[in-house]
């Protein structure tokens, strides 16, 4: 039994429209699959559950006992949708379960011994997480061996990616639990360079730790998941049927062993390739009286970016001009100390030739550059 949970403390990212079209796709596939709703607001349980009457038990009672009652299990409160697919609601009772465990011993377990015993019942458990890392997610992340974590393309998913990473070291560290963590890149419209760029930063610094299936922008699956149905039940003829279809061929081939060492190689599938920026020869900025000059060589490139904490990392007023095939942009800035990244065709990259560089949050580098007082009186 493969265990995924579908994770990112950002919310409208397509945690649960993921979970939904998974589980739907890979019950196709006559695989038998739970879908466990671990979000209050239930909306995993409404996506599917299109009847108006609402489940009388619920994930909440697994988690708390009514007293006086007979405890409840998993099974009680386990509905079957249609072949092979079953799903454990919720609603937004869940959320009490914090405050009503609170200070409980093993009360981030619930959710990993509930479902000890349903190796033979299920091929695949899909966990859909609530918006934070709290309590409920913690007994996801406990209850699975692997974790899928759709980023859209906004800058800030990018930056959320990293502290979420590090929750998954968090419990490693802390359990000993491993989680096999890949990021998902969802809602792609590929209509602006910025949503390129940061589809191009998850694909290289994430390596191994990305599907190669991208799931594109699609209205219907919004409307379907509005009418309690899975994608496959609403339209075929549209790529998120295409996209999802194709995300439940990538997990289904991870069952060969294929990924068991956590590389992933498959191939890009809507994004296109850019040029490759390691062929370029740039020079470091040049500090001067009062202005900084970024330079960059990039002689095929049609457009070169540079973004910065100087500039809020914001792509707005960022394009550098190109002079005979090198890119330039004045910046004056007063002395600091500076991080910036450049992207070459919505590909992001740090200053090739500036070794001064710094990990940054997202699992790529920074580069520095010092802009001291001595440079600006000069
Ligand atoms: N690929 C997509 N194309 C269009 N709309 C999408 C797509 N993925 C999700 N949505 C819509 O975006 C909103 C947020 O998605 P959802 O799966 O609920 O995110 P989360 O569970 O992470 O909060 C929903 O209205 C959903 O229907
Ligand atoms: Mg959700």
């Amino acid at each position: 039994m493969r265990t995924i949970a579908v994770v990112n403390q950002k919310g409208g990212c397509g945690k649960t429209i993921t979970s939904i079209n998974l589980s739907a796709f890979l019950a196709r596939e006559q695989r038998r699959v739970l879908l466990v709703d671990m979000d209050p607001q239930g909306h995993a349980t409404l996506g599917l559950l299109s009847d108006a009457v609402q489940p009388s038990r619920t994930m909440y009672e697994v988690f708390v006992e009514e007293p006086g009652e007979r405890p409840t299990v998993l099974r009680d409160v386990i509905r079957n949708v249609r072949e092979n697919l079953d799903v454990a609601p919720a609603d937004i009772l869940l959320s009490g379960v914090p405050e009503a465990l609170a200070g409980q011993i093993g009360r981030e377990d619930i959710l990993a011994d509930a479902l000890a015993g349903f190796a033979d019942d299920y091929d695949y458990v899909i966990v859909d997480c609530p918006p934070s890392v709290g309590l409920l997610t913690f007994n996801a992340l406990k209850a699975c061996s692997e974790a899928i974590v759709p980023v859209d393309p906004s800058f800030f998913a990018l930056h959320g990616i990293g502290k979420l990473l590090e929750t998954f070291d968090v419990l490693a560290k802390e359990t000993g639990h491993q989680v096999a963590v890949r990021a998902l890149v969802t809602l792609y419209t590929g209509r602006t360079a910025f949503a390129k760029a940061v589809a191009d930063d998850i694909r290289h610094h994430l390596y191994g730790r990305h599907f190669g299936t991208v799931i594109r922008y699609s209205i219907k699956l919004a409307e379907a998941a509005s009418h309690g149905v899975p994608i496959a039940h609403y339209c075929r003829e549209c790529v998120g049927f295409e996209d999802y279809r194709a995300l439940a061929m990538e997990v289904l081939h991870q069952e060969a062993g294929t990924a068991s060492d956590g590389l992933v190689t498959f191939e890009e599938s809507a994004i296109s390739a850019s040029t490759d920026a390691d062929e370029t020869e740039p020079w470091t900025p040049e500090a001067t009286s009062k202005e900084v000059v970024f330079t960059i060589e990039a002689d095929h490139a049609a457009q070169v970016q540079v973004m910065g904490d100087f500039n809020d990392w914001n792509l707005e007023g960022s394009e550098m001009e190109r002079v005979d095939g090198i890119w330039q942009k004045v910046v004056t800035l007063p002395p600091g100390r500076y991080r910036y990244r450049y992207i070459v065709d919505g590909r992001w990259q740090s200053d090739p030739l500036n070794v001064a560089v710094e990990p940054n949050p997202h699992g790529g580098f920074d580069s520095i550059l010092v802009v001291d007082e001595e440079q600006l009186a000069g």
